[in-house]
Formats: C-alpha cells, structure tokens, sequence
C-alpha cells in the first residue's frame, strides 16, 4: 500500500497558493470517507450522472482510491532535528523526512488508517488498474482548498501507485476546455494522442486521451524524481512510504 505524506505549513509562492496551517496526507481511501467522496464529486463534477458508486468502488481490487486527508492532532510535527535518515521506501529515491517523517509514519504503522478518526476529506485520485496501464478515472480537489497542491499531490501519488503496480503507462480523459487539469497532466508529462469525440455524456463535449510515456523508462523517472524534487522545495517536507 502507498502511502505519501505531505507536511504543510505552505509557504507562499504564487497568487494562487493559499495559506495551511494543517498537514496533509495521501492514504487510501476507506468506507467512512464515501459521503465526503460523494461531497467532492458532486462540487468538481456537478453534471456527472449517475454518481459514482465509491462503496463500492473503495473496495474494488483493480481501482485505488487515494485521498488528501486532513490528519488528526498529533499527527503534525514540524521537527526535523532527529529520527530517521533520508528515505525511500518505493524506489523513487525521494527523500524522506525526519522528525516529521518518523512522526507521521510511526502514527500509520502503529494505528491503522481505520483506527484513525476520518477527519476532512480535501480530494481524491481514482485510477483503474488495467493489463499494462493505469487510468485515472477521477481526480477532484474542493474548490476550498484548490491552488495549495493538493491536486499535483494526488497526481504525482496516483503515478508513483502505476510504477509500484507495474503499469506500462498512465492515461486519462480530459474536457477539452478543461486547461487547469490539462495544464497539471502536461506537467507531468501527459500528451494529447487523440480525441474522443462528443466524450462527456452531459453535453456531449470532446474529451483528450492523453497519456504518459512508459514510466518505467529512465527518462520518465528522471524527470518525475526532478518533479518530486520540486514539489518537496516548494510545498514542503513529503515522505512516501509503502505499507
Ligand atoms: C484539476 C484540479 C484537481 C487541480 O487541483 P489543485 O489542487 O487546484 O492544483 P494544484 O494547486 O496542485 O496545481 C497543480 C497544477 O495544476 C495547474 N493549475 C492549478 N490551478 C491552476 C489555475 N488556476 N490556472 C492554470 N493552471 C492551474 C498548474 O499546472 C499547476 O502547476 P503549477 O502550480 O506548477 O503551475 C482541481 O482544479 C479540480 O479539482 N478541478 C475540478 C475537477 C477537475 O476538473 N478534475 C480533472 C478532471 S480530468
């Protein structure tokens, strides 16, 4: 299981950027998340009918369902004197953190996500995991807390998931006119490679396939582990750990 943790305060950067004072962290999702993934959808997808079935769906073996949690308190620590040396858990050689890495991943391993209290849902990735690909299906961030990363955290959770599991490529859909997301997937190295024609069942917009490059490449992961680097400099500490 993955799991990614994100340390906030953020510090300011951009006008889109808005201030957290809370820490984040990327888990799967869980039965008792359902109504806020149902809130969530229903804010950033308003005219997708029918809904999601996410009771089902959490539990679904060929879909992940990552979501952007708001930990309890005592799940935030903002030392970084001691604790565990630079870490990677995955692969990616993504450093870890220290005093917050060994704060927060000792919270996970010694209680269950379920054990936790489920506190506010901010957004959720969903990916469908297919022979050798991986699609995301579904990635939504409250529009309270859009502009703070939370969205390129999901992203960049939901690819690191596809390396884990093996997927060749990671591929989606998007609206045409959607150019927010279109602008995160090109980021992270999403392509146009074709278009679905009156895609979107509501008003039968277009939607763009676009995928990635086989992500077990060297280039790909070069590139991604620069993304992640980047990421780390500029929103704070972050720590992936696999269960
Ligand atoms: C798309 C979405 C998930 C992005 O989440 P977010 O948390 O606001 O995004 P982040 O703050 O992590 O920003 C990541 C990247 O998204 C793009 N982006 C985010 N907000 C943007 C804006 N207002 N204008 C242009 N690009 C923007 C940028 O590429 C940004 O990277 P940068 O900061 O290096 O420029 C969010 O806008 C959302 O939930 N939208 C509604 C649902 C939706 O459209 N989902 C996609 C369906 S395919």
């Amino acid at each position: 299981m993955l799991r990614v943790v994100i340390e906030f305060p953020l510090p300011k950067t951009t006008s889109r950027q808005r201030e957290m004072a809370v820490p984040y962290a990327i888990r799967p999702a869980e039965a008792p998340d359902v109504p806020q993934l149902a809130e969530i959808e229903k804010e950033a997808f308003p005219t997708t009918w029918p809904s999601t079935p996410f009771k089902r769906e959490v539990s679904n073996s060929r879909a992940s369902y990552l979501v952007a949690w708001e930990l309890p308190p005592g799940g935030h620590s903002t030392s970084s004197a001691s604790g565990e040396p630079g870490h990677s858990a995955n692969g990616s050689g993504l450093p870890g953190l220290r005093g917050v890495w060994r704060r927060l991943v000792s919270l996970f391993q010694r209680e269950a996500p379920s054990s936790l209290p489920t506190n506010f849902i901010a957004g959720y990735v969903s990916t469908m995991f297919m022979t050798d690909e991986a699609h995301i299906t579904g990635i939504a961030v409250r529009e309270s807390r859009r502009g703070s990363g939370l969205g390129e955290l999901l992203l960049l959770a939901s690819i690191e998931m596809a390396m884990k599991r093996q997927s060749r490529v990671v591929t989606l859909e998007v609206r045409v006119s959607n150019q927010v997301a279109q602008s995160l997937y090109t980021k992270y190295g999403f392509k146009q490679v074709g278009l679905r024609k009156r895609y979107y069942a509501d008003d039968h917009e277009d939607g763009y396939i676009m995928t990635t490059d086989p992500i077990s490449s060297p280039a790909y992961r070069e590139s991604f582990q620069r993304l992640l680097e980047a990421y780390k400099a500029r929103w704070g500490e972050v720590a992936l750990v696999l269960g």
